[in-house]
């Protein structure tokens, strides 16, 4: 046996991830279920195929990895990664290690750790993101699992991870399904961030009569100032993209019904379930949910008419669009991160915020030069509400009018902007005091007896003099 560690999977993830190891200098084994891939995969690997064994057997595959084994397992997530542990299993040692590097939901990953405890061997559940090229040459890694898992490999997924400033994009987050949860919030952190542009593309077009082209060049003026992301980034240049066989702006050409494979709805969920406001991420999930029906849409159009009308350039400036943009930004991380601190609570997990943000900084699709400024102010407190560290304070303060503004106007002209919309609600609810809950609370109390506290005594379970009937 040679190889450092295997691999098994090779779709276009799996693949790149192998080749970005052998990259790297480790001797790396190899295994698809279809062994004609495994064959073309070595083909095109060119000089790295030196680094690469490729095997036709899961018995040879394990037989190639050097002891205690790791294996990353890089198949569709859900019932093909249970198939996958399965077969490996009687011919694996308790004391090696299987890694799922899918896009798991992180219940299944929990459910694989307790599984893998009793039954070896052992398992860790690591998150990858940036796509493709991530894979290739360098994505984001949040690890999940026994300690002891990680610093087995963690000089691996540390070598081919991206770098900020020489710093991997790769740590270890906590116990179990810690590091896909936090995958998990980066996607619908994805989402919201998406959705965001989205909504102020909409307000570009319809409410600006602004082409696509115009709005790439907007867009990838913003990436030089504050909102500078991958996300802007690779906004703009699908703006700005013309379809070869048309010649007409590839946007308007692409449908808008929006796919999803499950990860931002399982944040909302877990939003839900954990009891933490995940609103702007919810409204993401929620218009991509919209986006969907387009024959509802098209009969809502037939019978209510075209709602958006162009705006009042005065009113709406490009300016105020980037300011919404982030105070939004700003409010859909502060319900991630809070997410996050939350699950952290809840299972007793590690999960450092900071470092968190630190590995989001490069290789993942929500890197961008603010999760610098995050990381500062998680390091400084991380369990305050971002909202309130100075340096987003002071940020908020000075957006808070454009994204009122926007949100207001878009409002008026019929312009759907829900995740910015869920961004200010989320604003305006978390910086007042006297909110309208004690509303609930009286109704509560008033069908059910379910109690309340006052707000001049000390104590619960109060009741109103509600008459019944
Ligand atoms: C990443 C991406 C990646 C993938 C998602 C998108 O971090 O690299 O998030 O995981 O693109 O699967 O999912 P949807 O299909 O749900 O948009």
């Amino acid at each position: 046996s040679v190889a450092e560690i295997g691999l098994i999977g090779l779709g276009t993830m799996g693949g790149n991830l192998a080749l970005n190891i052998a990259e790297h200098g480790f001797q790396i084994a190899v295994y698809n279920r279809t062994t004609e891939k495994t064959g073309q995969f070595i083909e095109k690997a060119g000089d790295l195929a030196e680094k690469l064994v490729p095997t036709e057997t899961l018995e040879d595959f394990v037989a190639a990895i050097k002891q205690p084994r790791a294996v990353i397992l890089m198949v569709p997530a859900g019932e093909a990664v249970d198939a996958q542990i399965e077969a490996l299993r009687p011919l694996l040692d308790s004391g090696d290690l299987i890694i799922d590097a899918g896009n798991a939901n992180y219940h299944d990953t929990n459910r694989r750790a307790a599984e893998a405890a009793e039954k070896g061997p052992r398992f860790m559940g690591i998150g990858v993101s940036g796509g493709e090229e991530g894979a290739r040459f360098g994505p984001s890694i949040m690890g999940g699992g026994a300690r002891d898992a990680w610093d087995q490999v963690g000089h691996i997924l540390e070598a081919i991870s991206a770098k900020h400033d020489s710093e991997p994009c790769a740590a270890y987050l906590g116990e179990a399904g810690a590091g896909h949860l936090v995958k998990t919030v980066h996607n619908g952190i994805e989402y919201a961030d998406m959705q965001m542009i989205a909504e102020v593309y909409g307000v570009m077009r319809d409410g600006f009569g602004l082409s696509a082209a115009e709005i790439g060049g907007v867009l990838e003026k913003w990436n030089g100032g504050i909102l500078q992301s991958y996300l802007i980034e690779i906004s703009g240049k699908v703006a700005k993209t013309a379809d070869p066989e048309t010649g007409r702006p590839m946007l308007d050409i692409i449908l808008d019904k929006a796919g999803q494979k499950g990860t931002g709805r399982w944040t909302a969920i877990e939003a839900l379930m954990l009891g933490t406001p995940a609103s702007a991420i919810e409204a993401a999930v929620a218009a991509r949910n919209m986006s969907a029906r387009l024959d509802e849409r098209k009969a809502g159009e037939v019978e209510f008419g075209v709602a958006p009308t162009e705006m009042d350039r005065e009113a709406v400036t490009i300016d105020a669009l980037e300011a919404a943009l982030v105070a939004g930004k700003i409010i859909c991380y502060a319900q991630g991160f809070g997410l996050i601190l939350e699950a952290a609570r809840q299972y007793g997990w590690a999960m450092p915020l900071p470092r968190i943000a630190r590995i989001w900084r490069n290789g993942c699709i929500i890197r961008s030069a603010m999760l610098n400024d995050m990381s500062s102010a998680l390091a400084d407190d991380a369990e305050r509400n971002l909202m309130l560290a100075p340096f987003f304070s002071e940020k908020l303060k000075e957006t808070e009018a454009s994204l009122r503004q926007v949100v207001a106007q878009a409002a008026l002209h019929g312009l759907p902007v829900p995740a910015l919309s869920a961004a200010l609600s989320y604003f305006d609810i978390m910086r007042t005091s006297r909110s309208t809950a004690n509303m609930l609370q009286g109704q509560r109390d008033f069908f059910g007896a379910h109690g309340f506290e006052r707000t001049d005594k000390a104590g619960s379970g109060f009741h109103g003099p509600w008459a019944m009937g």
